[in-house]
């Protein structure tokens, strides 16, 4: 068997054994799976000095007798929808940080053979999750997805979930206690009931090998039956492999591939894929690209590209809270398409699991990253495995999305050694899960005495990328200066300012030298782009910040009240002045890139 191929079995074994080693106990891409949504209205309680503990709130109890003392009961207490934050949804808990019991009711018939989970695409920030008044389990981090298996406790018929959720901000967090977003607490995503078969496909890969001539990956099986034959289909493309697991339910392989086009933002072809086992079928939709960086190029399928992009919480401004619907995640990324972006950086959390999939189709590359932001606790073990942990969740959720291209283990985090070993081990970590992506950081540089920005941040050394945030012109001096500055970047790698921005209140119109107005955003991005232009290993920009966001941290009280208003749309979808200076660069680079 040639070299390469053995090569490339052998990488695809080990990556295929890394996720046994690192405890992702998750049913990959289950919405596709045999499920029961639990979305919809959820009681809650509202328990700021944790009462509920004490008072055993999990057992959800009903008063039986009219004598009978009950300080709590959800059967009578109002509802939250689900998926959706509680800040947005009831005035009073409009700034809440604490604690809040969420309950519903829900009815099945539980199957003979059959397999029952709980999943959750998210809860902020910490969830104990209750069964029948059973602990299930707890989870830690606001943005990534946990699962539950509740064959053993689920009832035929009436059962109750109990969850006990906490937006507490701690030093000990990810992240910790201080960040310029909401803190937007609860039920933040979907959640559904997955009734499976007793063995079944839990885990699978599929991605294009460097030489653009084959697919590689692995597909897991869980349960009794682990030794079968398992069949991997690329439908379109007219492609299937036949491979043994091994006694462990686990079957690595690679295939040479014909008639499959490559996944690029112009043409974001996707296949279906179908894999069977005796016992199961999983299906799935993906597209193949390869992306890598030579010297100071970022290469897509081989081909230098440049990333024309821009930043994005996951916030629908206009409600405004956390999106609660597919709907609301397109409107985001059709207005990115309206800039002419062929790139998002979804920051500083990971975003819903339908952003990456919506990218996947519409054609916009993507940077995912964990909310390791700012300060956070270097030296804690426990926050160390805490942030390691998120960032598993979201590579093993997000590895077969042909958009995502960039993995981002921080932003702005100080350059001290205590933090060098904490991010250099988190870039390690991504490099053991995903030989595939491009490894990052959003750094921070310095300005000399004769405004040139320079970096010294020993983290680039374990970076794939240069990415920088600056804001000169807005936190330094203001958009007239800034021809006066220049940029000494001299790193063979490709250099990505992931963030630059400036605030204006929507509709304030006023001189270029009058903070908030839009003529001064506009002036600060016609002087930056055209500065930022001439960095020679300029390989991609995410101005901060697509559509203005809420922050607790912006507290002006007639331009902010609020609101971070870096947005190039404002809060009630409004394009501002500087959005088109921010497109025609844009154009500018498509065009450019084109040739
Ligand atoms: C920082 C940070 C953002 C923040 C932005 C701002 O760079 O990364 O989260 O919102 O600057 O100051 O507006």
């Amino acid at each position: 068997m040639k070299k390469s191929i053995l090569l490339l079995l052998v990488i695809a074994a080990f990556i295929s054994n890394l996720s046994a080693q690192i405890n992702i106990n998750i049913i990959q891409n289950i919405k596709a799976r045999n499920i029961t949504s639990l979305d919809g209205k959820w009681h809650y309680i509202v328990d700021p000095f944790n009462t509920g503990e004490w008072g055993k709130f999990h057992f959800n109890k009903i008063q039986d007798v009219p004598d009978e003392l009950l300080e709590y009961d959800f059967s009578t207490a109002t509802a939250l929808n689900v998926p959706g934050d509680w800040n947005s949804q009831k005035n009073e808990l409009q700034y809440y940080e604490g604690i809040v019991w969420y309950q519903r009711d829900f009815f099945v018939h539980p199957q003979p053979g059959k397999r029952y989970f709980l999943n959750f695409g998210a809860v902020n920030y910490k969830a104990e999750v209750y069964l029948n008044g059973r602990l299930l389990g707890n989870h830690e981090g606001g943005f990534t997805p946990f699962q539950f298996e509740i064959s053993d406790k689920i009832l035929d018929g009436d059962n109750f979930i109990v969850i006990k959720t906490d937006n507490t901000r701690y030093a000990e967090n990810v992240p910790a206690e201080n960040f310029d977003w909401w803190n937007y607490g609860g039920i933040t995503r979907d959640v559904v009931l997955a009734e499976m078969n007793e063995t079944y496909i839990n885990d699978y890969s599929l991605q294009l090998t460097k030489d653009m001539k084959n697919i590689t990956g692995y597909v897991q099986l869980k349960g009794t039956q682990l030794a079968q034959e398992v069949t991997v289909q690329i439908m379109e493309a007219n492609l299937q492999i036949k491979i043994p697991t091994n006694a462990n339910g686990r079957a690595t392989f690679i295939f040479p591939i014909k008639n499959v086009e490559y996944w690029t933002p112009e043409k974001p072809q996707l296949y279906t894929i179908k894999i069977l086992s005796n016992t199961d079928t999983a299906t799935d939709k993906m597209g193949f690209r390869t992306i890598e960086t030579k010297g100071k190029d970022i290469l897509l399928n081989g081909k230098s590209i440049f990333l024309r992009g821009v930043c994005l919480h996951e916030e629908n401004p206009l409600i405004p809270g956390r999106p609660r619907s597919k709907s609301d995640l397109k409107m985001l990324l059709s207005w990115a398409k309206e800039l002419n972006c062929n790139y998002v950086r979804l920051s500083h959390y990971p975003h819903n699991e339908y952003m990456s999939r919506l990218a996947d189709e519409m054609g916009l590359l993507l940077w995912e990253e964990v909310p390791v932001y700012w300060s956070i606790d270097w030296e804690n073990s426990i926050t160390y495995e805490n942030a390691k942990q998120q960032l598993s969740e979201l590579i093993y959720r997000d590895k077969n999305r042909a958009s995502v291209i960039i993995w981002s283990i921080g932003n702005e985090t100080p350059n001290t050694d205590a933090r060098y070993k904490f991010m250099g081990d988190l870039a390690d970590h991504v490099r053991r899960m995903d030989t595939t992506r491009l490894v990052s950081a959003a750094l921070l540089g310095y300005i000399d005495s004769t405004k040139t920005f320079r970096l010294n941040d020993s983290l680039g050394n374990k970076l794939d990328l240069i990415c920088f945030n600056e804001y000169i012109g807005w936190y330094i001096e203001n958009p007239a200066a800034i021809p006066q500055y220049s940029f000494a970047i001299d790193a063979n790698k490709p250099v990505i300012i992931s963030e630059f921005g400036a605030e204006a209140l929507g509709g304030f119109y006023a001189d270029t030298a009058t903070r908030f107005s839009e003529e001064m955003q506009e002036l600060f991005y016609k002087n930056q782009l055209k500065l930022i232009a001439g960095i020679p290993a300029l390989r991609g920009t995410s101005p901060w910040i697509l559509a203005d966001f809420r922050s607790p941290k912006r507290l002006n009280p007639v331009y902010q009240e609020g609101w971070n208003r870096k947005g190039l749309i404002t809060e009630t979808g409004k394009k501002k002045k500087a959005f088109f200076v921010v497109k025609a660069f844009n154009d500018a680079m498509e065009k450019k890139y084109k040739k």
